[in-house]
């Protein structure tokens, strides 16, 4: 483990910290890496059921890719493919993952840090915490995947907006325009998520799981198989049989993700 990506459990819910406060959270390559092994790890941990994923220091959530990499690895087209090809096995897997995600942000979300954020399905923002591409700055265009993330949020017309003026938006605008699902005063942030993210964990895995398979075969435009097969999972499981019993006899239903 990177000392400078942390991971934690606390009850079901798993969180993963990006920790280089001194370069407000910057994502370097082997952060990364890193970091793919913990999503790896909570995906695979049957009794982990969330994953908020957040910044450490207060200052930052991830001000995006380390730009200090950038003369060695991304400093022609098949550099920069290369580097895309490493980073986005990370971006992926977080997106993928078939359990609830969720990203807390603080301070500084810029660039990576906004692509970060919309690979998660939820997205929690402190009022004092600021959003922005600014790759029309330095000259890097964004590829399809991360493009598609930020317009099905936001659509279309504003996600061009956000990268044509790299400029900063505070957290109402993101909120106003579809990037935050909601704005904590930043002082109530961390103990409003640990509260949230367990409501989350309490609830059906397999519902979750549904949901998640479900909406992103929607916005894909794919056959649904895979989602008609998830639900299908819910209607055999025995969380499912467990539930509707515990609702008739007046008890808390208990969801083991079966
Ligand atoms: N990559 C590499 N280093 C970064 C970084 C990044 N994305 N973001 C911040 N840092 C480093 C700074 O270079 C500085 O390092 P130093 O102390 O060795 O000089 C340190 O983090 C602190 O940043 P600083 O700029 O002094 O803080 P600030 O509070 O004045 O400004 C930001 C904060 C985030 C607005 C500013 O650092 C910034 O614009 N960063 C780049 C954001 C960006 O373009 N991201 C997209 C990358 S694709």
């Amino acid at each position: 483990m990177s000392e400078h990506v942390l991971s934690r459990r606390d009850g079901a819910v798993r969180w993963l910290v990006f920790n280089k406060p001194g370069k407000h959270n910057a994502l370097s390559l082997d952060m990364n890496e890193a970091a793919l092994k913990v999503i790896e790890a909570f995906a695979a941990a049957p009794d982990e059921r969330v994953l908020v994923v957040t910044g450490a220091g207060g200052k930052a959530f991830v001000s995006g890719a380390d730009i200090s990499e950038f003369e060695d690895r991304r400093s022609d087209a098949e550099k920069a493919d290369e580097y895309s090809r490493v980073t986005q096995r990370m971006f992926f897997a977080l997106r993928d993952v078939e359990k609830p995600t969720i990203a807390m942000i603080q301070g500084y979300c810029l660039g990576g840090g906004v692509a970060l954020a919309t690979c998660c399905d939820i997205r929690i923002g402190a009022v004092e915490s600021v959003y922005g591409v600014p790759a029309a700055r330095l000259g890097i265009g964004y590829s399809a995947d991360f493009i598609k993330l930020l317009a099905d949020l936001v659509g279309p017309s504003r996600a061009k907006e956000f990268l044509y003026t790299a400029r900063r938006y505070s957290s109402q605008e993101a909120y106003e325009i579809g990037l935050l699902n909601r704005v904590i005063p930043t002082a109530e942030l961390e103990s409003y998520i640990a509260e949230y993210a367990a409501g989350i964990a309490a609830n059906a895995p397999l519902t979750q799981r549904a949901t998640k398979i479900v909406v992103s075969e929607l916005l894909a435009g794919g056959d649904g198989k895979r989602g008609r097969e998830a639900v299908a999972v819910c209607a055999n499981s025995e969380d499912f049989r467990d539930a509707r019993r515990a609702f008739m006899e007046k008890r808390k239903p208990v969801f083991n993700g079966r």
